[in-house]
């Protein structure tokens, strides 16, 4: 039996409240994987927490993890990263939401963790927003495009990164001629890799059956796939309602947040010195 339960939005999100003599290995998981399909978000808060704890907690859902090599991020250990720290606002995206399905170790994740090992106190909330309401809201026009017309990401990988995957260029090409969406790349002389991953910006939720907005068009500035930009009348129409829409996490100490990556975007607010969120990403075992 869970423990208190309250709803984070009407739409989007449970708290699961704990307290200090609580164990979080104690939940049952079947119910909060119910609660996570029905909620799309759930934070745990008042739960004694600490690196290890967030570590086993979060395997109790998953397959495997993800990680993304990012220079903003560091690596704490078994999986767990932190968030960018630059305190910077980062907008509403989808987690690797550019990126197609191109192996059980390079793809979207399906849930994103947060835990929050310290916070300013008037800054740096996690922004959410249910992808599935902001589709829904959007004017016909605006949703009749985006599930009309595909998004076309430029990635770029290093030698490096490419090599976790493969041994030679050969490899890498017979992988991405498998990939759905991705109809062209190259190799410059230093043997980074470009290519184009052409998808939509609309895509379906893993539970409940529906049509979410989940992309990366704010961090990517991507363009549609005949290579035309998105109109800004577009882009400000889909920031007034994702704004409207917005389910602030304001963090406390020790919180654990279970975002569904394939129903909610997510960003942030500036911070100010003192933010230490970590996060971990993972392929379901649900
Ligand atoms: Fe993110």
């Amino acid at each position: 039996m869970l423990a208190k339960l309250e709803s984070l939005s009407p739409d989007l999100g449970t708290i699961v409240h704990g307290n200090a003599r609580d164990d979080i290995s104690q939940l049952d998981v079947d119910e909060i994987k119910e609660l996570f399909k029905s909620s799309g978000l759930v934070l745990f808060r008042g739960f004694p927490l600490d690196a290890d704890k967030f570590r086993d907690f979060t395997s109790r859902f998953t397959n495997h993890f993800l990680l993304y090599y990012n220079v903003h991020r560091k690596y704490i250990g078994d999986g767990t990263q932190t968030v960018e720290l630059f305190d910077q606002a980062i907008p509403f995206h989808g987690e690797l939401t550019y990126l197609p399905t191109v192996t059980p170790t390079l793809r979207p994740p399906d849930i994103i963790w947060f835990y929050c090992v310290s916070h300013p106190p008037h800054s740096g909330e996690t922004l959410t927003c249910d992808g599935v309401r902001l589709l829904r809201e959007l004017s016909e026009s605006t949703r009749n495009l985006f599930m009309s017309k595909r998004l076309k990401y430029k990635l770029e990988h290093i030698a490096e990164l490419w090599h976790s995957l493969a041994d030679n260029r050969e490899q890498v090409e017979e992988i991405l001629r498998r990939t759905e969406g991705v109809s062209s790349w190259r190799f410059d002389d230093d043997d980074t890799l470009y290519w184009d991953h052409v998808t939509l910006a609309v895509r379906p939720t893993r539970h409940q059956n529906q049509l979410a907005y989940i992309n990366n068009i704010f961090c990517s500035r991507c363009p549609f796939e005949d290579d035309t930009p998105i109109p800004p009348d577009v882009l400000d129409e889909v920031s007034r309602v994702s704004e409207r829409l917005t389910v602030p996490i304001r963090w406390e100490y020790n919180d654990l947040v279970m975002i569904d990556n394939s129903r909610c975007l997510h960003g942030r607010k500036w911070h100010a010195d003192g933010r230490m969120i970590y996060v971990r990403m993972s392929i379901a075992n649900f």
